[in-house]
């Protein structure tokens, strides 16, 4: 409990605002494409984590009104969108858009799939709601690469905005708050492994806050938090099962214009059309952001002409740096579980007895994710023998070793100019690249500032074909080394004596495999895809600027977890929530409806 308490008072400390009343109005969810307005200010493509966020933002203001076009359904309450407990159920199911990626060598030709909620709130309904944040240098990292203004000190208000302010609304929010169950355990033996429990800071051990509403035991996110909120407004439009197939252009300026876009029910549904006033916001997340821009025109050159399409605007950015935290799985069995949630699928009273818990006052194991004991450590913490060895080797290798040789010029730049700071990032120690979030009996191992870049590329231009995602997983031979030694890592704690009680037995990989092969045969993600459309000087790679505007467009901006230039190692929901909150606070021309923090 310590950490958590210690935790959440420098997130919730000191508010350095007033929250603004707000205006209420009656019901506007409409699901009948036909009674929708000709236009609207602004057009938010994608009704998820981020794009319900700013909806909610720019609803604010009464004059201003917003369409939010989403390709997935409005959910009908599934126990699984709602109970701590089944959080990740919605895998799989209509919600999720299923894509799979391209057949990567490095993974002995397996192709990775990527779950993606297809669903008002997005990925925010998919999730394990672990609701962390990264390290000052993780943000740093960001504003070092040609991002003023995109610090950690920066961002920091907008994490705690976010927080507060949806929280304050009668339960509807994002609040930090964690179960108890497995802590003390967790704390106990990560102390007798030497390593020092984070106040605050986001590396070291901890046991992680989770997107809840504690009220009622029940998950939070971009639906019940600003969807809840913003829903009643007579300004504010949402349109179901919808998907944004092309922009609509106007390329007779200097600057193009996006006037409106287009969109279809399904495949062989009439194309309808909607104008913007004033802005077009892509909020489809970083697959479908980076293929709509192609679909669109926009990209790379070399890409488009292959496809016959119009190159509208050269932007070879769009798709490329595309990276995402990876895992996996070392498996142990444990003979001595005395306080395993196991006896929930064993023991069938015990799982009645827990659900009455739940249903009847949001108590009992079913108010926890099973997944917040987690550790966030330093490349000399955990690769305590080879750290060295693989600093010394990412300084050896050739810069672009991590790309695609089809990688743009640009694209290449931006590469060098991030593994200039990952040397200095990797060194630190306040920074980390590995996370094991602590799965009983089991661990996972996650590399979450990996080197190698893949991309998203349109294969067609039928907007209902899912685009090429390539990983290049591996691809950068330090990927492979650093969670070499986060497996050797991983097991070298269950000889602590604060594992042994559990006289744990290793599964898998098992020694008679090596790590490489078994990080080859398993390796999968852990749903974090960004840098599809990166913040960045043009110059760089970049997509979109430090006010998240499209480069050589006047009024398109991106909003998603696509922007960002690098991971955070950190699970992603919170900074893309922090991120499109602070876009709708500072850029322009968003901020005249809500004055300045
Ligand atoms: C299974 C899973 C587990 C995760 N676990 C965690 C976790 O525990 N903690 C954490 O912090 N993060 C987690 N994440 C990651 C986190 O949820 C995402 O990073 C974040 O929600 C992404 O927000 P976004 O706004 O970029 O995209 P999304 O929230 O995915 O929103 C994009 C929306 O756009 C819609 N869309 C796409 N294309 C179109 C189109 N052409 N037209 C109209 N609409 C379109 C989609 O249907 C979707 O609703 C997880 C993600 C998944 C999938
Ligand atoms: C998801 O995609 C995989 C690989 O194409 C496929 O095997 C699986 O059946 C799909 N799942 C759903 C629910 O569509
Ligand atoms: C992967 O596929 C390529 C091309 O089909 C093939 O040459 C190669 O041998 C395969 N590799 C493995 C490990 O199966
Ligand atoms: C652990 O961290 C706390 C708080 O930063 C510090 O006071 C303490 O000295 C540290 N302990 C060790 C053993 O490093
Ligand atoms: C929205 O309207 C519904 C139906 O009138 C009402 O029950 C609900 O409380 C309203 N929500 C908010 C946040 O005002
Ligand atoms: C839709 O159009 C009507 C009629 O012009 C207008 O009163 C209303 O405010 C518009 N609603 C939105 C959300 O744009
Ligand atoms: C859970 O399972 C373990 C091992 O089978 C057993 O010892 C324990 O009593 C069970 N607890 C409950 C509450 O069922
Ligand atoms: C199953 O759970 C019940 C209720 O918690 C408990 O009394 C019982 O001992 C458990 N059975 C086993 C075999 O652990
Ligand atoms: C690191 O090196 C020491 C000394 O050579 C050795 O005892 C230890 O097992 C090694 N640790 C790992 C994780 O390889
Ligand atoms: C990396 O750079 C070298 C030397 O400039 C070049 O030969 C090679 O093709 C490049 N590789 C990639 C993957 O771009
Ligand atoms: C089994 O686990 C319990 C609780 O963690 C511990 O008290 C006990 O000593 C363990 N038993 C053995 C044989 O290690």
């Amino acid at each position: 409990m310590g950490f958590l308490g210690q935790f959440s008072t420098v997130m919730l400390v000191s508010l350095p605002f007033v929250l603004a009343a707000h205006p209420r109005f009656l019901g506007t969810h409409i699901h009948n494409a036909r009674a929708i307005n000709s236009s609207y200010d602004y057009i938010i493509v994608g009704g998820g984590t981020s794009g319900l966020t700013v909806a909610n933002r720019l609803t604010e203001d009464p004059k201003v009104n917003v369409l939010v076009l989403e390709a997935g359904l409005m959910d009908q309450g599934e126990t699984y969108f709602s109970e701590p407990s089944l959080a990740g159920g919605a895998v799989g199911t209509k919600y999720d858009w299923n894509v799979t990626g391209v057949a990567n060598p490095q993974l002995n030709n397996r192709s990775v799939t990527l779950p993606l909620g297809k669903v008002v709130g997005g990925s925010s309904m998919l999730n394990r709601m672990v609701f962390d944040r990264g390290s000052k240098a993780d943000y740093d990292m960001w504003r070092d690469l040609g991002n003023p203004g995109w610090g950690f000190d920066d961002l920091l208000p907008y994490f705690i905005k976010d927080l507060f302010t949806q929280a304050s609304h009668d339960g509807f929010g994002l609040l930090l708050r964690t179960s108890v169950m497995r802590s003390p355990v967790w704390a106990s033996r990560s102390r007798m492994m030497g390593a020092n429990i984070s106040s605050g800071s986001a590396y070291g051990f901890f046991w992680g806050p989770t997107s809840l509403d504690p009220s009622k035991e029940t998950r939070s996110s971009a639906r019940s938090g600003p969807y809840e909120v913003a829903k009643n407004r007579t300004n504010f439009h949402l349109l179901s099962s919808q998907q944004v197939t092309k922009l609509i252009l106007d390329s007779s300026g200097p600057e193009i214009k996006i006037e409106g876009v287009e969109f279809k029910s399904s495949s062989s549904a009439p194309v309808q059309t909607v104008t913007a006033n004033k802005e077009v916001i892509l909020a489809a997340g970083s697959i479908h952001t980076a293929a709509l821009l192609q679909l669109s025109g926009i990209g790379d050159a070399a890409v488009l002409s292959k496809l016959d399409q119009t190159v509208a605007l050269d932007l070879p950015g769009v798709g490329n740096n595309f990276h995402d935290h990876q895992y996996v799985v070392l498996a142990y069995t444990a003979a001595n579980l005395s306080l395993s949630t196991a006896n929930l699928t064993t023991n069938a009273t015990f799982a009645a007895e827990a659900q009455a818990e739940y249903e009847n006052d949001a108590t009992g194991p079913l108010t926890t994710t099973g997944t917040s004991a987690m550790a966030f450590l330093p490349l000399s913490s955990y690769a305590k023998n080879s750290s060295s060895a693989i600093l010394s080797a990412i300084s050896a290798a050739p810069a672009n070793v991590s790309l695609s040789t089809a990688a743009p010029p640009s694209v290449v730049q931006g590469h060098m100019a991030q593994r200039s700071l990952y040397s200095k990032f990797l060194a630190a120690q306040d920074a980390a690249s590995m996370e094991y979030i602590w799965s009983d009996p089991s661990l996972l191992i996650a590399l979450v500032k990996p080197l190698s870049r893949g991309s998203v590329t349109i294969t067609t231009l039928d907007p209902f074909v899912q685009p090429a995602v390539d990983w290049r997983a591996l691809s950068d031979p330090a990927d492979l080394q650093m969670l070499n030694a986060g497996i050797e890592f991983g097991r070298a704690l269950y000889g602590t004596s604060a594992l042994k009680v559990l006289e744990a037995t290793e599964a898998m990989p098992g020694l008679a495999t090596s790590a490489e092969s078994y990080v080859r045969d398993t390796l999968a993600t852990i749903y974090h895809p960004a840098g599809t459309c990166s913040m960045l000087p043009k110059d760089l790679g970049g997509v979109v600027d430090v006010d998240l505007k499209v480069y050589g467009v006047s009024n398109l901006r991106i909003v998603d977890a696509s922007i960002m230039p690098v991971l955070p190692a950190t699970h992603t929901s919170s900074t893309v929530y922090a991120v499109a909150e602070k876009v709708s606070f500072y850029s322009k021309p968003l901020t005249f409806f809500f004055g300045v923090l």
